[in-house]
């Protein structure tokens, strides 16, 4: 099982079911709730794991490639689910641990649920992780074009360190290279009670009711 090791970040809050609600309207009070629960993903999530896939790439990685990652003792996979949602998996993340370094390697919300703050509180969960691993630093490759990712990692404190010229081979896309670094510095516990606080506002923002576990 993957990073059976780190003891996982909670994330277990009580969410509205509509993924469209943005909260500029006052909050309904008579809408039945969900959970929201961040889970280490297992076989039993293969399946979700593939369909998200292809609702957001199209068909990046193979089942056996979700496989190697769920079976892998280096390879941390999160996903965010709702239970009662029609959707299976929500938003999933991956990081291999490579010496000293957090390698995100996937990060992908649900079209349905995109800019609610779910890719926001994956992201926030990997970083959480990678710190209570011991890892020092995380590092990730995005394309060039890909505005919206980069803007997130950049919200995080991810910096541009390079670019691999042509690396999709789709299109001949360049990738940027980003690394967020001092993630086991005395003040990164400072930041990551910061970013948990800005996660939790935006889902309030976004309209989802929640309560901490
Ligand atoms: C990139 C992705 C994971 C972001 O997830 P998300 O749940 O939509 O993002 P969030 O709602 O948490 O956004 C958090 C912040 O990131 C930034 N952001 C996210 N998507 C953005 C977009 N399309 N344009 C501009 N900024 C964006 C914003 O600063 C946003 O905060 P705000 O909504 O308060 O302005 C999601 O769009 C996705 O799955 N895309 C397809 C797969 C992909 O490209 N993955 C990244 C591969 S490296």
């Amino acid at each position: 099982m993957s990073n059976a090791q780190c003891s996982l970040p909670i994330l277990n809050k009580q969410i509205l079911p509509s993924p469209v609600y943005r909260g500029n309207a006052p909050l309904p009070t008579s809408v039945n709730t969900l959970n929201l629960t961040l889970q280490s993903l297992t076989q039993k999530h293969l399946s979700a794991l593939v369909e998200l896939d292809q609702a957001c790439f199209g068909g990046l990685w193979t089942i056996d490639a979700y496989q190697r990652e769920i079976d892998s003792p280096n390879s941390t996979l999160l996903g965010l689910i709702s239970p009662l949602s029609h959707i299976g998996l929500l938003a999933m993340g991956c990081f291999w641990s490579i010496l000293e370094e957090a390698h995100i390697t996937i990060l992908a919300v649900h079209p349905q649920y995109q800019r609610q703050g779910l890719g926001q509180a994956l992201l926030f969960s990997l970083l959480k992780t990678a710190h209570e691993c011991g890892l020092e630093r995380a590092t990730l490759e995005v394309r060039a074009s890909n505005l919206g990712a980069t803007t997130l990692y950049q919200k995080f404190g991810f910096k541009t360190a390079g670019r691999r010229r042509g690396y999709y081979k789709d299109n001949g896309e360049d990738a940027l290279i980003l690394w967020l670094g001092d993630i086991q510095e005395p003040q990164f516990s400072q930041t990551l009670e910061t970013w948990q606080q800005i996660t939790d506002e935006r889902l309030k923002l976004s309209g989802w009711l929640f309560t901490c576990s």
